[in-house]
């Protein structure tokens, strides 16, 4: 079970365009936010810039959707933790299911990357989850036993850690896990961690439910025990569905 803060995220991937992200940017302002819960957004970088300025930062926070696994020097094309942190944005997404596995990122670069962000003072929405065919072969808790030991290996404060539990068959295919399916995982992995970390780590940890989550969905997952919240993807795009998941805590 858990005693912690309902957090949605809004991924919105390598989408958008300026004229999309000002109407989306109006819809969110136009939303209402439940108070005592943090929302975040998480524009491509080239956005971040116009959204600081022109969204409602009472009511949502920023993340960037990556950032590289150490400091500043010569790495073309990668933004940096330190860089996320000297602009002001406070949160970063790491180990998404498309960089694992359309980047090569692995569980040691997951973990390392977890902990340099943290290190620069960045809070960390770290992300795992188990494909369809590792679900239906029996190896679904090896393989999420494995991502978490990446992460325990490098993380020394969870406190600004938020764990996204992802199933990849989930994502982007409209195919949600049923509340059950999502609180069986949910629970695993905060026990796992009560296990590694302790119960009063493992108690505070947000564990967020991401895969086709949208704002008729949500409710019923949102129920769960142990769902303390979401990463939307496909439906952070559109502002009043996603504002409609922000309203759904359970
Ligand atoms: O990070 C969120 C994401 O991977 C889920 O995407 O489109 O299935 O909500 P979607």
């Amino acid at each position: 079970s858990s005693s912690a803060k309902f957090f949605v995220g809004g991924n919105w991937k390598a989408n958008g365009s300026t004229a999309s992200v000002a109407k989306l940017v109006d819809e969110l302002n136009a939303g209402t936010i439940p108070r005592g819960i943090d929302v975040v957004v998480s524009p491509p970088f080239i956005y971040i810039d116009y959204v600081m300025q022109h969204l409602d930062r009472a009511k949502y926070q920023l993340a960037a959707q990556n950032a590289w696994i150490g400091g500043n020097g010569a790495f073309t094309g990668e933004v940096t933790a330190e860089q996320l942190t000297d602009f002001g944005v406070p949160w970063v997404i790491l180990g998404h299911s498309e960089r694992r596995s359309l980047c090569g990122e692995s569980n040691e670069v997951v973990g390392k990357k977890t902990a340099h962000a943290l290190a620069a003072g960045l809070g960390v929405i770290a992300c795992i989850g188990e494909t369809l065919d590792q679900r239906n072969s029996g190896s679904m808790f090896k393989v999420l036993d494995a991502q978490m030991d990446a992460l325990v290996a490098e993380v020394k404060d969870w406190s600004k850690v938020v764990l996204a539990y992802e199933p990849v068959w989930a994502i982007g295919t409209g195919v949600v896990a049923t509340p059950e399916q999502a609180q069986e995982v949910h629970a695993y992995l905060r026990q796992y961690c009560t296990k590694k970390l302790g119960a009063a780590v493992a108690d505070k940890l947000r564990i967020i439910y991401g895969g086709s989550v949208s704002d008729t969905n949500c409710k019923d997952l949102s129920k769960q025990e142990d769902i303390d919240g979401f990463l939307v993807g496909g439906a952070s795009l559109k502002g009043p569905a996603f504002v409609t998941i922000c309203n759904a805590a359970g």
